[in-house]
């Protein structure tokens, strides 16, 4: 079996009329399942680009990215968002929920689009937002939580389809400090206990923190990518 994730060679090139953007020049990266990895750099240096070939919603100019093992560069649209909507669950930084629909509507959403019947729709999506902490919540409107709780029912909604791969896009970047550590709590627990592999876009050092493995972006390329001890368990 190889790496859960094998990135080779990615370039991706932006061209907007005469200018030529590198988003991303020449990235290769191995990534184990089970893995909690951090994703630095400036911004401008190609995290988000990088996360959305991962995560199939983007394909690379040219390289080559390997999704247990089968090479999502060869696969069509709708190939794609299949192996993404099996494998796959976002959680980005705006938390991206609907407004004047509850938690558990929210968390409901993947599973009415894949058609199950609305009882098994309303159990798994009150199941995920027990595994999130938010029991007791699930008729609240976004707007009647908290960042955080409603952060956490954005991951809720990307784990209410099982996903083997968390991919979060600065998720704490728009929550307070204490709000911050609870996610990444979430997040942790979540690789810990579950064996989900988790990547996470990050500015903060702090949140890095948490991770067992950090990778520095610069300019398009990964400039460090090293094993830590970590500094919270
Ligand atoms: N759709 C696009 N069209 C043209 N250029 C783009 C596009 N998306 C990204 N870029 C450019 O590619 C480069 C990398 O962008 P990317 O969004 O990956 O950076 P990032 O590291 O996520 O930054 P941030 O920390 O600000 O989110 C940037 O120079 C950006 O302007
Ligand atoms: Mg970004």
């Amino acid at each position: 079996m190889g790496s859960l994730i094998e990135c080779r060679d990615l370039w991706k090139v932006y061209r907007l009329g005469d200018v030529q953007v590198q988003a991303l020049r020449g990235v290769t990266v191995d990534i184990q399942r089970g893995e909690f990895l951090a994703i630095m750099g400036a911004s401008g240096s190609g995290k988000s680009t990088l996360m959305n070939i991962i995560g199939c919603l983007d394909s690379p100019t040219s390289g080559t990215c390997r999704l247990s093992d089968r090479d999502i560069g060869s696969l069509d649209s709708d190939a794609l968002a299949e192996v993404r909507n099996r494998e796959i669950g976002f959680i980005f930084q705006n938390f991206n929920l609907i407004p004047r629909t509850s938690a558990l509507e929210n968390v409901q959403l993947p599973l009415f689009y894949r058609g199950l019947p609305l009882r098994e729709q309303r159990a798994r999506a009150a199941e995920a937002l027990a595994r999130v902490g938010l029991a007791g919540r699930e008729q609240h409107y976004p707007a009647q939580l908290s960042g955080g709780q409603q952060q956490r029912v954005a991951i809720a909604r990307a784990l209410v389809s099982t996903p083997s791969i968390l991919l979060a896009d600065e998720p704490t970047g728009n929550l307070d400090t204490e709000s911050s550590r609870e996610i990444m709590a979430v997040l942790k627990g979540l690789n810990r206990d579950e064996g989900i592999t988790v990547l996470v876009v990050t500015h903060e050092a702090d949140i890095a923190a948490y991770m067992s493995r950090e990778i520095i972006i610069k300019d398009g390329q990964i400039v460090t990518d090293r094993q830590k001890n970590l500094v919270i368990g």
